[in-house]
């Protein structure tokens, strides 16, 4: 089992359909809102990588010439399709289809919540496909990234405090009981997440060539967790 694997199935990851609503608003609103110009006056070409089910990926493509989602889960890429299929300026696609984006081209590559996911061998290859299909100029933003002395509590809080904020506190107790029993919590026991201390992400950044900053706030609602941008330099 991989976490590819895992990711292609339900998960009791959100703890009901309010908390991924509001999960997926919030992460939309604030993309909506980071969005660079782009060079037309359609927007910005973007990738969203490892997307997720993104459900409200449309407040973004609104603003977008293009709007890439890809991900790694076939499962999440058929309900992506099902649901943004019609758009005009979306793209649905596998990692394994990032070659068909022309070299360059895009203006912004989101990867939130992901990195915990990737290997250091995958992160290494990933980062330099991002920066071929990056513009000179164009911005990879790498949110939610987990510090090495961050654990399940403090994911337990936030969870807790965005659920009191809107309308599911009680429903993230149950939640959260679920997903301790369930199969998230053994696979994390056997495969690990990955982690990242401030210092680290912005010498691999570095060192695979763009100019890296750590960027304040992270995106969705846990600011435990942290967000960079690296700018591809200009040639
Ligand atoms: C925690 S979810 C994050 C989804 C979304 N980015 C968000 O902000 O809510 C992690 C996503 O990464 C995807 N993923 C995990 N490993 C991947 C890989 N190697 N390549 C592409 N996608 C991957 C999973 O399928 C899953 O949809």
């Amino acid at each position: 089992m991989t976490w590819r694997d895992y990711w292609n199935q339900d998960t009791p990851i959100y703890v009901n359909a309010r908390h991924k609503a509001v999960h997926y608003d919030v992460i939309a609103r604030q993309l909506a809102d980071a969005l660079p110009p782009g060079d037309t006056a359609a927007g910005p070409a973007v990738l969203d990588f490892g997307c997720g089910e993104a459900l409200s990926a449309d407040v973004v493509a609104k603003r977008c010439q293009v709007l890439h989602l890809c991900d790694g889960a076939e499962l999440v890429r058929s309900r992506l399709q099902q649901k943004f299929g019609l758009l005009g300026n979306v793209v649905v696609m596998s990692p394994e289809q990032l070659g068909e984006i022309p070299a360059g081209s895009l203006d912004l590559i989101v990867v939130n919540s992901v990195l915990q996911y990737l290997s250091r061998a995958d992160l290494d290859n990933l980062l330099a496909t991002w920066k071929r299909l990056l513009k000179p100029g164009g911005q990879l933003l790498i949110a939610d990234v987990i510090p090495h002395d961050v654990g399940p509590l403090t994911d337990v809080l936030a969870l807790l405090k965005l659920g009191a904020k809107n309308g599911f506190f009680i429903a993230s107790f149950f939640g959260l009981a679920r997903t301790f029993f369930s199969d998230y919590r053994k696979t994390r026991a056997a495969l690990g997440l990955s982690h990242y201390s401030e210092a680290e992400m912005l010498a691999l950044l570095t060192s695979a060539g763009y100019t890296a900053r750590r960027r304040q706030p992270n995106l969705g609602h846990n600011q435990a967790r942290m967000a960079f941008v690296g700018v591809v330099k200009a040639l």
